[in-house]
Protein backbone atom coordinates (compact mmCIF):
# COMPACT_ATOMS: atom_id res chain seq x y z
CA UNK A 1 0.00 0.00 0.00
CA UNK A 2 1.31 3.64 -0.77
CA UNK A 3 1.81 5.66 1.87
CA UNK A 4 0.52 8.82 1.57
CA UNK A 5 0.49 12.11 3.95
CA UNK A 6 0.42 15.57 3.00
CA UNK A 7 2.79 17.47 5.24
CA UNK A 8 1.30 20.15 6.99
CA UNK A 9 2.67 23.66 7.72
CA UNK A 10 5.61 22.59 5.59
CA UNK A 11 7.22 26.40 4.57
CA UNK A 12 6.80 27.42 8.07
CA UNK A 13 8.48 24.35 9.62
CA UNK A 14 11.62 24.91 6.91
CA UNK A 15 11.43 28.60 7.90
CA UNK A 16 11.44 27.90 11.69
CA UNK A 17 14.08 25.42 11.61
CA UNK A 18 16.93 27.76 10.37
CA UNK A 19 17.88 24.72 8.21
CA UNK A 20 21.20 25.33 5.66
CA UNK A 21 23.87 22.98 4.37
CA UNK A 22 26.23 21.02 7.01
CA UNK A 23 23.49 21.21 9.45
CA UNK A 24 22.04 18.09 11.95
CA UNK A 25 18.36 17.94 12.23
CA UNK A 26 16.27 15.09 13.93
CA UNK A 27 12.63 14.49 12.40
CA UNK A 28 11.38 12.62 15.23
CA UNK A 29 7.69 11.38 13.56
CA UNK A 30 9.12 10.76 9.46
CA UNK A 31 5.06 9.65 8.73
CA UNK A 32 4.97 10.32 5.09
CA UNK A 33 8.40 11.56 5.03
CA UNK A 34 7.24 14.99 3.72
CA UNK A 35 8.80 17.84 6.38
CA UNK A 36 12.01 15.18 6.46
CA UNK A 37 12.89 15.19 2.47
CA UNK A 38 12.17 19.34 2.26
CA UNK A 39 15.07 19.96 5.21
CA UNK A 40 17.28 17.34 3.90
CA UNK A 41 17.14 19.51 0.95
CA UNK A 42 18.02 22.09 2.72
CA UNK A 43 20.82 20.64 4.32
CA UNK A 44 23.01 19.21 1.96
CA UNK A 45 25.91 18.82 1.26
CA UNK A 46 27.72 17.90 4.31
CA UNK A 47 23.98 18.13 6.66
CA UNK A 48 22.25 14.93 8.24
CA UNK A 49 19.01 14.23 8.81
CA UNK A 50 18.18 11.71 11.70
CA UNK A 51 14.71 10.53 10.96
CA UNK A 52 12.48 8.61 14.05
CA UNK A 53 9.44 6.77 13.67
CA UNK A 54 7.67 4.29 15.39
CA UNK A 55 5.43 3.24 12.62
CA UNK A 56 7.66 0.36 10.09
CA UNK A 57 5.48 1.53 7.41
CA UNK A 58 6.63 5.02 7.99
CA UNK A 59 10.21 3.44 7.68
CA UNK A 60 9.85 1.72 4.47
CA UNK A 61 8.22 4.53 3.13
CA UNK A 62 11.06 6.82 4.06
CA UNK A 63 14.03 4.57 2.78
CA UNK A 64 12.24 5.16 -0.87
CA UNK A 65 11.78 8.63 -0.50
CA UNK A 66 15.27 9.60 1.21
CA UNK A 67 17.26 7.17 -1.04
CA UNK A 68 18.46 10.02 -3.19
CA UNK A 69 19.98 11.28 -0.11
CA UNK A 70 20.86 8.37 2.23
CA UNK A 71 24.07 9.23 2.48
CA UNK A 72 23.09 12.81 4.76
CA UNK A 73 20.49 10.52 6.17
CA UNK A 74 20.06 7.98 9.18
CA UNK A 75 16.74 6.03 9.56
CA UNK A 76 15.60 4.44 13.34
CA UNK A 77 12.45 2.11 13.88
CA UNK A 78 12.44 3.85 17.58
CA UNK A 79 9.82 5.41 19.74
CA UNK A 80 11.11 9.33 19.95
CA UNK A 81 11.60 9.05 24.08
CA UNK A 82 14.71 7.20 23.32
CA UNK A 83 16.32 10.35 20.99
CA UNK A 84 18.93 10.41 23.80
CA UNK A 85 19.79 6.31 23.07
CA UNK A 86 19.83 7.07 19.52
CA UNK A 87 22.19 9.66 19.04
CA UNK A 88 24.58 8.24 21.37
CA UNK A 89 24.69 5.21 19.07
CA UNK A 90 25.68 7.21 16.22
CA UNK A 91 28.10 9.53 18.50
CA UNK A 92 26.11 12.17 18.32
CA UNK A 93 26.00 14.89 21.39
CA UNK A 94 23.69 17.82 20.04
CA UNK A 95 21.76 18.88 16.77
CA UNK A 96 20.73 21.70 15.17
CA UNK A 97 16.99 21.12 15.26
CA UNK A 98 14.12 18.66 16.52
CA UNK A 99 11.58 18.27 14.73
CA UNK A 100 8.19 16.81 16.13
CA UNK A 101 4.61 16.34 14.01
CA UNK A 102 2.60 14.55 16.27
CA UNK A 103 -0.51 12.80 15.97
CA UNK A 104 -1.45 10.46 12.93
CA UNK A 105 -0.63 10.29 9.40
CA UNK A 106 -3.26 9.64 6.77
CA UNK A 107 -1.71 6.68 6.08
CA UNK A 108 -2.39 5.02 9.20
CA UNK A 109 -6.01 6.85 9.59
CA UNK A 110 -7.37 5.35 5.94
CA UNK A 111 -4.71 2.94 4.64
CA UNK A 112 -2.81 1.05 7.54
CA UNK A 113 -6.05 -1.42 8.48
CA UNK A 114 -5.38 -0.92 11.74
CA UNK A 115 -8.56 0.30 12.91
CA UNK A 116 -7.31 4.15 13.36
CA UNK A 117 -10.95 5.02 11.60
CA UNK A 118 -14.02 4.38 12.78
CA UNK A 119 -14.95 4.44 8.92
CA UNK A 120 -13.79 0.94 7.90
CA UNK A 121 -14.70 -2.18 8.64
CA UNK A 122 -11.08 -3.28 10.69
CA UNK A 123 -9.90 -4.98 13.01
CA UNK A 124 -9.55 -2.39 16.69
CA UNK A 125 -5.88 -2.06 16.85
CA UNK A 126 -4.37 1.20 16.29
CA UNK A 127 -0.97 0.85 17.25
CA UNK A 128 1.78 3.00 15.55
CA UNK A 129 4.10 0.40 16.30
CA UNK A 130 2.90 -3.35 15.80
CA UNK A 131 5.88 -4.69 18.39
CA UNK A 132 3.84 -2.78 21.42
CA UNK A 133 1.80 -5.05 23.81
CA UNK A 134 -2.12 -3.56 24.10
CA UNK A 135 -4.14 -2.94 20.96
CA UNK A 136 -7.43 -0.76 21.55
CA UNK A 137 -9.51 -4.31 21.45
CA UNK A 138 -7.93 -4.78 24.36
CA UNK A 139 -8.56 -1.63 26.37
CA UNK A 140 -12.33 -1.91 24.77
CA UNK A 141 -12.82 -5.33 26.08
CA UNK A 142 -11.27 -5.12 29.37
CA UNK A 143 -11.31 -1.52 31.37
CA UNK A 144 -13.78 -1.33 33.50
CA UNK A 145 -17.21 1.05 33.38
CA UNK A 146 -15.61 3.67 35.06
CA UNK A 147 -11.69 3.61 33.70
CA UNK A 148 -13.58 3.69 29.99
CA UNK A 149 -16.19 6.85 30.85
CA UNK A 150 -12.51 8.31 32.61
CA UNK A 151 -10.78 7.52 29.25
CA UNK A 152 -13.07 8.99 26.81
CA UNK A 153 -13.41 12.21 28.59
CA UNK A 154 -10.21 12.99 29.70
CA UNK A 155 -8.81 12.30 26.05
CA UNK A 156 -11.85 12.81 24.22
CA UNK A 157 -13.52 15.54 25.92
CA UNK A 158 -16.37 13.49 24.90
CA UNK A 159 -19.83 14.72 26.90
CA UNK A 160 -21.19 10.90 26.30
CA UNK A 161 -18.72 9.15 28.24
CA UNK A 162 -20.83 7.61 30.76
CA UNK A 163 -23.01 6.27 28.06
CA UNK A 164 -20.59 5.05 25.95
CA UNK A 165 -18.73 3.31 28.50
CA UNK A 166 -21.87 1.89 29.66
CA UNK A 167 -23.13 0.31 25.87
CA UNK A 168 -19.85 -1.02 25.51
CA UNK A 169 -19.57 -2.78 28.61
CA UNK A 170 -23.33 -4.04 27.70
CA UNK A 171 -22.41 -5.14 24.61
CA UNK A 172 -19.37 -6.90 25.28
CA UNK A 173 -21.03 -9.40 27.60
CA UNK A 174 -22.97 -10.98 24.63
CA UNK A 175 -20.17 -10.81 22.17
CA UNK A 176 -16.40 -9.57 22.56
CA UNK A 177 -16.03 -6.22 19.93
CA UNK A 178 -13.42 -6.84 17.84
CA UNK A 179 -13.56 -4.28 14.95
CA UNK A 180 -13.37 -0.66 14.60
CA UNK A 181 -16.85 -0.24 12.53
CA UNK A 182 -18.27 -2.11 15.39
CA UNK A 183 -17.37 -0.12 17.98
CA UNK A 184 -18.22 3.17 15.99
CA UNK A 185 -22.02 1.77 16.01
CA UNK A 186 -21.65 1.23 19.78
CA UNK A 187 -20.90 4.77 20.70
CA UNK A 188 -23.79 5.47 17.78
CA UNK A 189 -26.34 3.55 19.47
CA UNK A 190 -25.31 5.54 22.89
CA UNK A 191 -25.39 9.00 21.73
CA UNK A 192 -29.28 10.62 22.39
CA UNK A 193 -31.14 10.26 19.16
CA UNK A 194 -31.44 14.18 18.71
CA UNK A 195 -27.64 15.32 19.53
CA UNK A 196 -26.48 12.26 16.92
CA UNK A 197 -25.49 14.14 13.80
CA UNK A 198 -25.85 17.56 15.26
CA UNK A 199 -22.44 18.38 15.26
CA UNK A 200 -19.54 18.99 12.78
CA UNK A 201 -17.58 15.79 13.15
CA UNK A 202 -19.06 12.24 13.13
CA UNK A 203 -20.29 10.87 16.94
CA UNK A 204 -17.27 8.76 17.04
CA UNK A 205 -14.87 10.67 16.32
CA UNK A 206 -14.09 11.46 19.94
CA UNK A 207 -13.84 7.90 21.44
CA UNK A 208 -11.38 6.73 18.88
CA UNK A 209 -9.20 9.70 19.46
CA UNK A 210 -9.09 8.52 23.06
CA UNK A 211 -8.52 5.08 22.56
CA UNK A 212 -5.49 6.12 20.30
CA UNK A 213 -3.81 8.32 22.59
CA UNK A 214 -4.48 5.64 25.12
CA UNK A 215 -3.22 2.96 23.28
CA UNK A 216 -0.18 4.91 22.03
CA UNK A 217 0.38 6.24 25.36
CA UNK A 218 0.59 9.37 23.77
CA UNK A 219 0.53 12.37 26.44
CA UNK A 220 2.97 11.00 28.97
CA UNK A 221 5.61 9.98 26.41
CA UNK A 222 5.23 13.51 24.66
CA UNK A 223 5.82 14.78 28.00
CA UNK A 224 8.66 12.89 28.88
CA UNK A 225 10.27 14.04 25.61
CA UNK A 226 9.75 17.78 25.87
CA UNK A 227 11.24 17.61 29.55
CA UNK A 228 14.70 16.64 28.01
CA UNK A 229 15.24 16.99 24.32
CA UNK A 230 16.50 20.41 24.43
CA UNK A 231 19.42 18.89 26.46
CA UNK A 232 20.37 18.02 22.91
CA UNK A 233 20.40 21.35 20.96
CA UNK A 234 23.32 23.08 20.30
CA UNK A 235 23.36 26.70 21.45
CA UNK A 236 20.48 28.65 18.49
CA UNK A 237 19.02 25.11 17.82
CA UNK A 238 15.37 24.78 17.59
CA UNK A 239 12.73 22.92 18.82
CA UNK A 240 9.33 22.36 16.48
CA UNK A 241 6.25 21.32 17.37
CA UNK A 242 3.46 20.92 15.53
CA UNK A 243 0.49 19.13 17.66
CA UNK A 244 -3.30 18.32 16.58
CA UNK A 245 -4.91 18.36 20.14
CA UNK A 246 -5.96 20.70 22.86
CA UNK A 247 -4.06 18.41 25.46
CA UNK A 248 -0.69 17.75 23.52
CA UNK A 249 -0.74 21.17 22.96
CA UNK A 250 -1.17 22.04 26.33
CA UNK A 251 2.06 20.12 27.40
CA UNK A 252 3.83 21.81 24.18
CA UNK A 253 3.31 25.07 25.91
CA UNK A 254 3.80 24.09 29.21
CA UNK A 255 7.29 22.65 29.11
CA UNK A 256 8.17 25.56 27.01
CA UNK A 257 6.89 28.42 28.85
CA UNK A 258 9.56 26.16 32.13
CA UNK A 259 12.06 25.89 29.97
CA UNK A 260 12.11 29.86 29.43
CA UNK A 261 12.40 29.72 33.10
CA UNK A 262 9.09 30.49 34.39
CA UNK A 263 7.47 29.04 36.87
CA UNK A 264 4.69 26.22 36.52
CA UNK A 265 4.33 25.57 40.08
CA UNK A 266 -0.01 25.09 40.87
CA UNK A 267 -0.83 28.90 41.63
CA UNK A 268 -1.85 27.79 44.79
CA UNK A 269 1.22 26.74 45.80
CA UNK A 270 2.75 29.03 48.36
CA UNK A 271 6.12 29.49 46.86
CA UNK A 272 7.93 27.85 43.83
CA UNK A 273 9.34 24.96 44.17
CA UNK A 274 10.08 23.97 40.19
CA UNK A 275 12.79 26.15 40.24
CA UNK A 276 13.07 26.85 36.98
CA UNK A 277 16.07 27.64 34.52
CA UNK A 278 16.15 30.10 31.46
CA UNK A 279 17.62 27.57 28.51
CA UNK A 280 15.59 28.50 26.03
CA UNK A 281 13.35 31.36 23.85
CA UNK A 282 9.63 31.11 22.30
CA UNK A 283 10.01 32.34 18.86
CA UNK A 284 6.43 31.94 18.62
CA UNK A 285 4.64 34.16 21.61
CA UNK A 286 1.26 33.34 20.12
CA UNK A 287 0.92 29.86 19.00
CA UNK A 288 0.83 29.37 14.42
CA UNK A 289 -2.00 28.04 13.07
CA UNK A 290 -2.35 27.12 9.22
CA UNK A 291 -3.55 29.11 6.72
CA UNK A 292 -6.97 29.07 5.33
CA UNK A 293 -5.29 27.82 1.66
CA UNK A 294 -3.86 25.02 3.48
CA UNK A 295 -7.03 24.48 5.43
CA UNK A 296 -8.55 23.81 1.83
CA UNK A 297 -6.10 21.98 0.41
CA UNK A 298 -5.61 19.48 3.68
CA UNK A 299 -8.03 19.12 5.78
CA UNK A 300 -5.84 17.28 8.27
CA UNK A 301 -4.68 20.42 9.26
CA UNK A 302 -7.27 22.47 10.43
CA UNK A 303 -6.39 21.83 14.06
CA UNK A 304 -2.62 21.82 13.68
CA UNK A 305 -0.88 24.31 16.00
CA UNK A 306 3.19 25.22 15.77
CA UNK A 307 5.06 25.81 18.67
CA UNK A 308 9.14 26.61 18.23
CA UNK A 309 11.65 27.46 20.75
CA UNK A 310 15.21 28.61 20.57
CA UNK A 311 18.06 27.28 22.77
CA UNK A 312 19.82 30.14 24.43
C1 LIG B 1 1.41 13.23 11.50
S1 LIG B 1 2.50 11.94 11.14
C2 LIG B 1 3.95 12.77 10.58
C3 LIG B 1 3.87 13.23 9.16
C4 LIG B 1 5.18 13.71 8.58
N1 LIG B 1 5.66 14.90 9.21
C5 LIG B 1 5.11 13.89 7.10
O1 LIG B 1 5.67 14.86 6.57
O2 LIG B 1 4.52 13.03 6.43
C6 LIG B 1 2.96 11.39 12.71
C7 LIG B 1 3.93 10.23 12.71
O3 LIG B 1 4.55 10.20 13.99
C8 LIG B 1 4.72 8.88 14.39
N2 LIG B 1 4.79 8.90 15.85
C9 LIG B 1 3.84 9.32 16.71
N3 LIG B 1 4.28 9.21 17.98
C10 LIG B 1 5.55 8.73 17.91
C11 LIG B 1 6.54 8.40 18.89
N4 LIG B 1 6.30 8.56 20.20
N5 LIG B 1 7.75 7.97 18.46
C12 LIG B 1 8.00 7.81 17.13
N6 LIG B 1 7.09 8.07 16.17
C13 LIG B 1 5.88 8.53 16.54
C14 LIG B 1 3.52 8.16 13.82
O4 LIG B 1 3.78 6.79 13.69
C15 LIG B 1 3.31 8.87 12.49
O5 LIG B 1 3.97 8.19 11.46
Amino acid sequence: MPYKHIPVMLSEVVHFLNCSPGKTYVDCTLGGSGHALAIVEKIIPGGLLIGIDQDKDAILNAKKVLRPYELNVRLFHENFVNLPEILSQINIDAVDGIFLDLGVSFYQLELSGRGFSFKKDEPLDMRMNINSQVKAEDLVNRMDEEGLKKLFRQYGEERWAKQIAHNIVKVRKRKRICSASQLAQIVCDAVPKKFLFTQKIHPATRVFMALRIAVNRELELLDSFMESAVNFLRPKGRLCVISFHSLEDRIVKHRIKALEGKCICPPDFPKCVCNPKRVVRSLTKKVLRPTEEEIAVNPMARSAKLRVAEKL
